[in-house]
């Protein structure tokens, strides 16, 4: 079953607009695939019929642009970010002589879950005794959601880079599935969160991971998250990108800092305002007269 151009068209400016991801021309076979079983589902004959469905039901488009989102993710996912968190970006947290002992990470675009919990582990591990920590987890995609709140995984997505001894220490076997431990649950909170819409209030984020979701976005869309992100990381905060973002021209609000095997960006100071003095150029008519000029 095959999509007209203008069912595709149709479908990639709703996800567009739901979303701001870009689906490309040539990416047709994808949402062919992604539709299918829907359409089946609403029992309609071919894909282009029940995009027309689509058009009038909007709890059907939820759908639609929940499907088509690419949820790829694992467990400690290209692991050199996890151990900066561990070796670089904690240790300068926790050196630091002042501030509240409370951390404020943030998994933006947090898919299934893998990202969050991988990041829990490492503090379980990590965190001082006088320290606690929230790990904030979102997505765009209610579905991903509802899987981050759940914290099962099945055995084929424990065997994607889930260490053995992180499987013994913090999941058990429920049925078919493995499930995270509560100490994990209670530092993760997880919520939907667009990030390509206004952000809700937040707290002030100490860590932001930002991992392969701007890639999905135009320029513009990528600009307006990182200022947005830039609007609730603390001013010595840390925002970690996936491995292909890194290289990223984020402009003069951040700053590029190596730590160990990767590239991090922190918030840059903000420019001074420089005031001038009024030079003769200020000056009114009267002023100037007043001077004998
Ligand atoms: C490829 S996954 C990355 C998951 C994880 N960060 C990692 O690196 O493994 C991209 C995720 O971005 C989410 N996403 C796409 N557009 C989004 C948006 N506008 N706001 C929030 N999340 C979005 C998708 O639902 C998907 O779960």
């Amino acid at each position: 079953m095959s999509l007209s151009q203008q069912s595709f068209a149709y479908v990639g400016e709703l996800v567009h607009r739901e979303t701001a991801m870009v689906y490309a021309l040539g990416k047709e076979y994808l949402v062919e695939a992604r539709l299918l079983p829907l359409a089946v589902a609403a029992g309609q004959p071919d894909l282009d019929s029940y995009v027309s469905a689509v058009r009038e039901d909007v709890t059907e488009q939820g759908k639609v642009v929940d499907a088509l989102m690419i949820n790829e993710t694992s467990w400690f996912r290209d692991n050199k970010p996890f151990r900066a968190l561990a070796t670089g970006i904690l240790p300068e947290i926790f050196a630091r002589p002042e501030g509240p002992r409370r951390l404020n990470v943030w998994s933006a675009a947090c898919s299934s879950g893998q990202e969050p919990y991988s990041i829990a582990m490492v503090l379980d591990q990590h965190l001082p005794g006088d320290w606690s920590a929230d790990v904030w987890a979102t997505d765009v995609s209610p579905t991903m959601v509802e899987r981050v709140q759940a914290g099962r995984y099945t055995q084929v997505e424990v065997n994607r880079g889930l260490p053995a001894t992180s499987l013994v220490d913090y999941f058990t076997r429920e049925g078919s599935e493995w499930a995270v431990a509560q100490r994990l649950k209670e530092m993760v909170r997880p919520s939907r969160l667009n990030l390509a819409g206004q952000l809700p209030a937040m707290p002030r984020f100490d860590i932001v991971f930002l991992r392969n979701v701007l890639i999905y976005f135009d320029d513009e869309t990528k600009q307006r998250v990182l200022d947005g992100v830039r609007d609730v990381i603390s001013p010595n905060g840390y925002l970690v990108l996936g491995s292909s973002e890194t290289s990223l021209d984020l402009g003069e609000r951040w700053a590029r800092e190596t730590c160990g095997r990767i590239m991090l960006h922190r918030p840059a100071p903000r420019p001074r305002v420089h005031v001038p003095r009024p030079g003769l150029a200020g000056l009114t008519d009267h002023d100037l007269t007043a001077m004998g000029a």
